[in-house]
């Protein structure tokens, strides 16, 4: 069924797309639809095998300082990678060779160091096929196909791809870095369809971002995308549709389609205009979420999302400070720079602290204890006199407290709440604004 269906996109992308690209293909890059025991790519020179039309090659791309290997696009300036074999390898230098091995094998070899398996299987290959669809497969004497890309994917499904039950996609790390990311979109065995951090401990509830809602329709669902936008689900016979998600675009122009889980952590079905132009883009035809703020984990720990219409922020908790500014899922820690420290050093073991507030945010819940308090005053005091408590939520007369790090936290601007943040405070003698609050902690 899915062989059937993958051939016949094949086919009308196969006629749709010869003379396009004809002119499009690199001197480097080898048309070869059909490899060959025995064939070879290296990193700079004949480092990949197209497809016929010359829409997808199989092989080297760059990345970081040296070379990862994939299933990518060519003809367009947007290095746009769909597939990555064995992402969470570091890149190899320019003196690997892939070769399609006289065993059967295709394997990564590198000066003075054991060969790499890029495809697992059981029997040997044949030969090997970069199809128009963007499958790189793998098939027996019989041809029949032993592996394929479509079963495995990483980031990214292509029209006549399937996500099967079971399976999941994983954002990469970063839009150069192909290596597995910190969000996920599952294809789970109770039909749901669910967006989780990677983190989140076992996928539970509690830590999805996103669903599709069907958990009704059991076991064997699966996702698909069609060659027009159309991205929906089928149940388990793969005969009734329950889900769609993006319709299919009403257009003339000839466009290409894919879907990928962002770096941001949404999912989005793109399109690009088929024309001879590299400069052309790639546009958004549909998105899982307008909400950027909506992936949890993107701010790290102890840091918290702010978005407007158009982009999602990250700020830290009072008295805390981005691990590293250029990746903000690595979170914020203490500000160990703060005026707190200095005193302390100056005066022994004594640290003073102070409850620092931060209206309308929202954060897990992790609280080891929920006290019934008529203020927002009790509550801040509450913690402050906690010496386990590091932060406290306050809502609706409840006091949540809380041990750090607090993780998943979002601006909440509907919701009236406070979160109260043990902070250091320097001690600035009795008459201190402070000085009431001022006690002395456990150490
Ligand atoms: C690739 O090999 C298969 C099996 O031998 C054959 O049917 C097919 O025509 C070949 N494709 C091309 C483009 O040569
Ligand atoms: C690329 O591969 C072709 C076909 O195997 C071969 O003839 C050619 O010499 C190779 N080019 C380089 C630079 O290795
Ligand atoms: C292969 O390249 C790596 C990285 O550039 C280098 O360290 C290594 O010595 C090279 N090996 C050979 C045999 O040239
Ligand atoms: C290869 O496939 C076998 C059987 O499907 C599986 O048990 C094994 O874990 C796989 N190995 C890798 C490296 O994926
Ligand atoms: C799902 O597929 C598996 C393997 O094909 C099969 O054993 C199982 O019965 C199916 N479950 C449902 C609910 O169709
Ligand atoms: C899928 O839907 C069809 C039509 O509603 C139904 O007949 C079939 O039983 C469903 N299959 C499963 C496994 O739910
Ligand atoms: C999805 O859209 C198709 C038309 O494109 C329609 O036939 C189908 O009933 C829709 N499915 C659901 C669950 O609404
Ligand atoms: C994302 O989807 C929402 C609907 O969920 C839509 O309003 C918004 O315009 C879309 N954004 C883009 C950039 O397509
Ligand atoms: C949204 O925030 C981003 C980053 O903070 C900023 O560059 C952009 O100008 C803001 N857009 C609007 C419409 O406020």
């Amino acid at each position: 069924m899915a062989i059937a269906t993958s051939l016949i996109f094949f086919f009308v992308i196969l006629s749709a797309s010869l003379h396009l690209h004809t002119n499009t293909v690199q001197a480097q890059q080898r048309r070869q639809s059909n490899v060959t025991l025995g064939s070879a790519l290296t990193p700079t020179t004949n480092s990949s095998w197209l497809s016929v039309s010359g829409l997808y090659a199989f092989g080297f791309y760059p990345e970081g300082n040296g070379y990862a290997i994939g299933v990518f696009l060519t003809g367009i300036s947007e290095m746009t990678v769909v597939w990555t074999a064995n992402r969470d390898n570091a890149p190899v230098p320019s003196n690997a060779t892939l070769v399609l091995n006289s065993d059967g094998r295709l394997v990564l070899q590198q000066p003075q160091s054991q060969d790499t398996d890029i495809t697992n299987v059981t029997q040997p290959a044949s030969y090997a096929s970069m199809l128009d669809s963007g499958n790189f497969v793998l098939y027996n004497y019989v041809h029949n196909i032993i592996w394929q890309s479509f079963d495995h994917p990483t980031d990214t499904i292509l029209p006549s791809q399937i996500l099967l039950a079971g399976q999941e996609l994983i954002s990469r790390a970063s839009e150069t870095d192909y290596s597995t990311g910190i969000f996920s979109l599952s294809m789970q065995r109770d039909g749901n369809l669910v967006q989780y951090p990677v983190s989140a401990p076992t996928p539970t509830y509690q830590y999805a971002y996103w669903a599709s809602g069907t958990s009704m329709y059991g076991d064997n669902c699966s996702l698909h995308l069609d060659g027009d936008g159309h991205l929906y689900m089928l149940n388990a016979t793969g005969t009734t549709n329950i889900k769609n998600l993006s319709y299919a675009e009403p257009t003339k122009e000839e466009k290409i389609y894919r879907m990928t889980i962002d770096v941001d952590g949404i999912f989005r079905v793109y399109s690009l205009r088929r024309t001879l132009d590299p400069k052309e883009k790639w546009s958004i035809w549909w998105n899982s979420s307008s909400d950027k703020c909506d992936p949890k984990g993107l701010c790290g720990f102890n840091g918290f999302c702010i978005s407007n219409d158009t982009d999602a922020d990250c700020r830290c908790l009072p008295g805390f400070a981005s691990v590293n500014p250029s990746s903000w899922a690595s979170g914020c820690v203490r500000d160990f720079t703060a005026e707190s420290c200095k005193i302390k050093n100056g005066d022994g073991n004594t640290k003073y602290y102070k409850m620092s507030p931060l209206e309308n945010t929202q954060w897990e819940d992790d609280s080891y204890s929920v006290l019934q308090l008529s203020s927002r005053k009790e509550c801040e005091d509450a913690c402050l006199q906690d010496c386990n408590c590091e932060a406290a939520l306050y809502k609706d007369q409840q006091c949540k407290k809380q041990r750090l790090p607090l993780r998943f936290g979002r601006t909440l601007l509907s919701d009236s709440n406070v979160a109260f943040i043990k902070v250091g405070e320097s001690f600035v003698g009795p008459s201190s604004l402070y000085s009431k609050d001022l006690i002395l902690l456990c150490t």
